[in-house]
C-alpha cells in the first residue's frame, strides 16, 4: 500500500517541470536574439491529420508554448480523411517556406497514410522531431542533427543529476524509433554500457537490476518495481498512462514504473505529471531554435543551448 510508504525525499525528485520551465525561457532569451538577427521570427509549423483527441491536446499546447517563447507557429488541420497525396504536398510547401524553420507532423496519422512515407518527405534540416532517417543516422553515427525530443529531454535531466554518465550502465525498457531507439543510442554516445530490453525480454526485472540508469518507456502503468531497481539508481519514466482513478469515475495519470515504491530504493527518479513530460515541449522548442539558426546561416554557438 503506498500510503505505508514514507514520503519521497525532495531532493530525490527530479523536477522536469522547473528545468523545462528554464529551458523554455533560455530558449525565449535565444529566439529574441534571432528575431534581432535575422529580422524575422523563428518558425515552428505543425501539422494535424484528424480529431484524435490526445493529438489535438499535444498541438495545441504546442501552439501556446511556440507563440510564449516568441516563434511564429503555423497550424495545419487536416480531416482525418486527407489524401496522401495532399498531405505529402503540404509538407513539401512547408519544406520550402522560408518563414518555417521546424516541421512536426503529429503522429499517430490515421491508418491510410503511410506514417514512414510522410517522415521521409519532410526535410531533414526541418525535422525538429528528430524522426527522419537521415538524422537517426546522424545520431547513430555521432553526428549533428536533430534528436527526437522526448529522448534528448531525458538526457539532459539525467546530465544535470549526475554529471558524467561515462561507464554506467544504462537500461532503456522499450524499442521504439520515438525513444527506446534514440535514448539508448544517446547514452551509448555518453560512454554508458548500454541494454535495450522490451516485451520479449527473458527475466527483465533480472536485466533492470544491473542498471545504474533506467529509462521505462513501454507504456505500461507502474511495470518497473521496486525489487526490480538496484539501490541508489537513477529512473527516468517516459510512461503516461490513464488509469482508473481512486474515486468512481475519475482518471488519474501513472507512470512506467511503481513511483511510491521504486521512490524508496531508487537515489532519483522522475515524477508522473511533472517528470519527463514537460521537457518534450521544451526540447520541441530548442531544436526549432536551433533549426532556425542552422537555415538562416547564423552562428549559434554550440554550448548555447
Ligand atoms: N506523438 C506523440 N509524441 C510525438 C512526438 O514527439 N512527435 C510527433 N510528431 N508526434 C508525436
Amino acid at each position: 500500500m503506498t500510503d505505508t510508504l514514507a514520503p519521497v525525499r525532495d531532493g530525490k525528485i527530479i523536477d522536469g517541470k522547473a528545468f523545462a520551465a528554464d529551458l523554455r525561457a533560455k530558449v525565449g532569451r535565444l529566439a529574441a536574439q534571432f528575431e534581432a538577427q535575422a529580422r524575422r521570427k523563428a518558425g515552428l509549423a505543425v501539422v494535424l491529420v484528424g480529431e484524435d483527441p490526445a493529438s489535438q491536446v499535444y498541438v495545441r499546447a504546442k501552439g501556446k508554448s511556440t507563440l510564449e517563447a516568441g516563434m511564429a507557429s503555423f497550424e495545419h488541420r487536416l480531416p482525418a480523411d486527407t489524401d496522401e497525396a495532399d498531405l505529402l504536398a503540404l509538407v513539401e510547401a512547408l519544406n520550402v517556406d522560408p518563414a518555417v524553420d521546424g516541421i512536426l507532423v503529429q503522429l499517430p496519422l490515421p491508418r491510410h497514410l503511410d506514417e514512414q512515407k510522410v517522415i521521409a518527405t519532410i526535410s531533414p534540416d526541418k525535422d525538429v522531431d528528430g524522426f527522419h532517417v537521415t538524422n537517426a543516422g546522424r545520431l547513430a553515427v555521432g553526428q549533428p542533427g536533430f534528436v527526437p525530443c522526448t529522448p534528448l529531454g531525458c538526457l539532459m535531466l539525467l546530465k544535470d543529476r549526475l554529471g558524467s554518465l561515462s561507464g554506467l550502465e544504462a537500461v532503456v525498457i522499450g524499442r521504439s524509433n520515438i525513444v527506446g531507439k534514440p535514448m539508448a543510442q544517446l547514452l551509448l554516445a555518453e560512454s554508458c554500457t548500454v541494454t535495450i530490453a522490451h516485451s520479449r525480454t527473458r527475466d527483465l526485472p533480472d536485466v533492470v537490476r544491473r542498471a545504474d540508469i533506467v529509462v521505462a518507456a513501454v507504456g505500461r502503468p507502474e511495470m518497473v518495481k521496486a525489487d526490480w531497481v538496484k539501490p541508489g539508481a537513477t529512473v527516468i519514466d517516459v510512461g503516461i498512462n490513464r488509469v482508473p482513478g481512486r474515486e468512481p469515475g475519475k482518471t488519474r495519470l501513472v507512470g512506467d514504473v511503481d513511483y511510491a515504491a521504486v521512490s524508496q530504493v531508487a537515489s532519483a527518479i522522475t515524477p508522473v505529471p511533472g517528470g519527463v513530460g514537460p521537457m518534450t515541449i521544451a526540447v520541441l522548442l530548442r531544436n526549432t531554435l536551433v533549426a532556425a539558426y542552422a537555415n538562416a546561416a547564423l552562428d549559434l554557438a554550440s554550448d548555447a543551448i
